[in-house]
Parts: C-alpha cells; structure tokens; sequence
C-alpha cells in the first residue's frame, strides 16, 4: 500500500496536531450552544473520530453518507445521499465534518439541502481544503490544512476504496490512477 505514496504530505503527528488547534477553536465558539456534528461518510470518519475526542463541550454525533466521485478522481458533479441524517436538526447548531473540499459540489448540495430542514446555524468543518479547484464558492468555516491540486489518500480518504487505514496524508502515485 504504501509503495503507492508518492509523497508524505501531513505525518500522523502533523495531522494530531492541527486537529489539537481546530478542536479547541470549536470549543471556543459553540461553547453552550451543543452543536449537532454531522460526519459525512466515508471520507470522514477518522477525522470525526479524532477531533470529536477534543471536543470537551456536550455535542452529538451524526452520519450521512454521500457519493459523488463514481470511482474516479474526478468529482462527477453529481452528489447522491446515500444515507441522510435519520434526527432531525431543526433548531440545533450544525457543524459538517467533510474530509476534502475540492470543486465544492458536494459541500454546497449538502448544505442547500440542510439548510431546508430549518438549523439554527450550519458551518463546515473540512480537514482538507484544495481551494484552487473550486467550481462553486464555498465558505469553510474550519479546516485542518489547504493543499494544492494533487490527489491525496489516507486517513480515510480512499481511491477506489483503498488506502483508508493509511495514518498518514499521501499523495498517491499518478500511475495508480493513469
Ligand atoms: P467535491 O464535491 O469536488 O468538493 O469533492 C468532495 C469529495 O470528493 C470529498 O468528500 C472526497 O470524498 C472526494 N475527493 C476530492 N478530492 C479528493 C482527493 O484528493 N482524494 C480523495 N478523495 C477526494
């Protein structure tokens, strides 16, 4: 698995560290206001795992699961719920948990959606940012490290279902995928 990492981008312990900074930010600013994580499955589920443990306020935890690459490393466009939230968040402070943001589509049909079921504030948390391919404005309110335009895998980030156990953020080789 990992003769496919081009290049180590964030160590386990970079990415510990960040999540150190971000976690207590998110302690700061929903301090009383309990807010509803929703992690959005699969990409995020180590990220939500780890900052959730520096989390020191009460919040909850909740799960969607959303497809929008078909298999390639281009983002298709086309986000599909595979699985929505199953409590409604009417009310309640929501923070998405995202893995990347790349082009954006996924993150702004996930909030367009959200945003009907009537929360008191949505923001999003990404542990990744690749900002320059963005194809449609998103505002990320939290985010662990921006990287340039390079197609990365592990700690859950995948291609093709593989590489999500890696504890590190690889680049993966371009051969892979040529
Ligand atoms: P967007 O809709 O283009 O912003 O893409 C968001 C989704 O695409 C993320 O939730 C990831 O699942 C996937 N994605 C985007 N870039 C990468 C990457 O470099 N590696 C692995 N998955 C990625």
């Amino acid at each position: 698995m990992k003769r496919d990492v081009k290049e180590i981008l964030f160590s386990k312990e970079d990415i510990e560290q960040r999540i150190k900074i971000v976690g207590n930010q998110i302690n700061i600013d929903y301090k009383g206001k309990f807010p509803l994580f929703v992690c959005i499955l699969r990409g995020a589920f180590m990220f939500l795992a780890d900052l959730s443990k520096e989390i020191k306020i009460d919040m909850s935890i909740h799960f969607m699961a959303i497809s929008s690459y078909g298999g390639n490393t281009e983002s298709t466009g086309q986000v599909k719920i595979l699985k929505d939230l199953d409590t409604p968040i009417n009310d309640r402070h929501v923070l998405i948990i995202e893995d990347i943001v790349d082009s954006g589509l996924t993150m702004d049909a996930v909030t367009r959606l959200l945003k009907t079921r009537n929360p008191k504030s949505i923001k999003i948390c990404t542990l990744l940012d690749k900002e320059e391919r963005r194809k449609i404005p998103i505002k990320v309110d939290y985010y662990g490290f921006k990287i340039p335009n390079k197609f990365v895998i592990g700690y859950g980030l995948d291609y093709k279902e593989k590489y999500r156990n890696l504890p590190f953020i690889g680049v993966l080789k371009e051969k892979i995928y040529n």
